[in-house]
């Protein structure tokens, strides 16, 4: 569903993400952690489509990103990092703005944002200004608002940020359920233990250079560290790199 071959970003001397291969599975989650710098934001945002890589090449779901840029977003969910809301509007009238965006047909609209205000825990402040919000529940409407068009593919950059133990529940269970009925899902994280709970797999990425993806067992077997948890994993790898 996500393919990604031989995907190069550079910014000028510094070379962001270095020839990144990778395919994601329909219905999979895979999970994209390293250091601060690694590359994961720049990854994510060149299959976002929000920027073009230097070079290399991004299939989703079939579509080639750099010739139908469009068609390709229109089956994405991307979820940014630091994204932008605009504050003046309540909840609801953000989600009329992105469903607009996404071309979500009115009829469905009402009754989709609804429900996904509804699974966000966000129903009851609908009609509230986003200022009003906390800071979770402004990530937890970014997310909601992604999911409008019902994507096939959701790229998100650090879901996890700031959100308090319920709301990582609530997030987890939302993409873990969303994957098992066939949506695919990139996610980068700091957060090792849920990257660990809610990966199928994983890649570590370290200087634009993915050293080493798969599951839990396949990444203790590339590091040497036995039955570690994925911070040692973790820790090994860059350590070594
Ligand atoms: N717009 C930009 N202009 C110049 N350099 C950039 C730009 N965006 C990213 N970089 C550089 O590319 C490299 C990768 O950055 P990126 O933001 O992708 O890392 P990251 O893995 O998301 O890090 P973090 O964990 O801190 O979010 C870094 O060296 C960064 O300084
Ligand atoms: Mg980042």
């Amino acid at each position: 569903m996500i393919d990604l071959k031989d995907v190069t970003k550079l910014y000028g001397s510094t070379t962001a993400v270095n020839r990144l291969s990778l395919h994601v599975a329909a219905g999979e989650i895979y999970g994209f952690i390293g250091p601060n710098g690694a590359g994961k934001t720049t990854t994510i945002r060149i299959m976002g489509g929000i920027i073009e890589p230097t070079s290399g090449s991004i299939i989703i779901g079939g579509i080639d990103m750099k010739r139908q840029p469009v068609l390709a977003k229109s089956i994405i969910g991307y979820v940014p990092d630091r994204p932008f809301l605009y504050e003046k509007l309540t909840g609801m009238e953000f989600m009329k703005f992105i469903g607009d965006l996404y071309r979500v047909d009115s009829a469905s609209f009402p009754g989709r944002a609804s429900s996904l205000l509804e699974q966000f825990a966000l129903h009851d402040w609908q009609n509230e200004i986003i200022e009003a919000y906390s800071h979770g529940m402004k990530q937890r409407l970014i997310i909601a608002s992604a999911l409008l068009h019902d994507p096939k593919v959701m790229v998100i950059d650090e879901p996890m940020v700031g959100l308090d133990p319920s709301a990582v529940r609530m997030v987890r269970d939302i993409l873990k359920d969303l994957a098992a009925r066939g949506v695919t899902i990139f996610v980068s994280t700091h957060t090792l233990s849920i990257a660990q709970d809610l990966c199928d797999r994983i890649g570590v990425i370290h200087k634009g250079l993915l050293l080493a993806q798969g599951t839990l067992a396949e990444l203790n077997h590339a590091a040497r560290t036995g039955e570690a948890d994925l911070e040692d994993v973790f820790l090994t790898l860059v350590k070594e790199a």
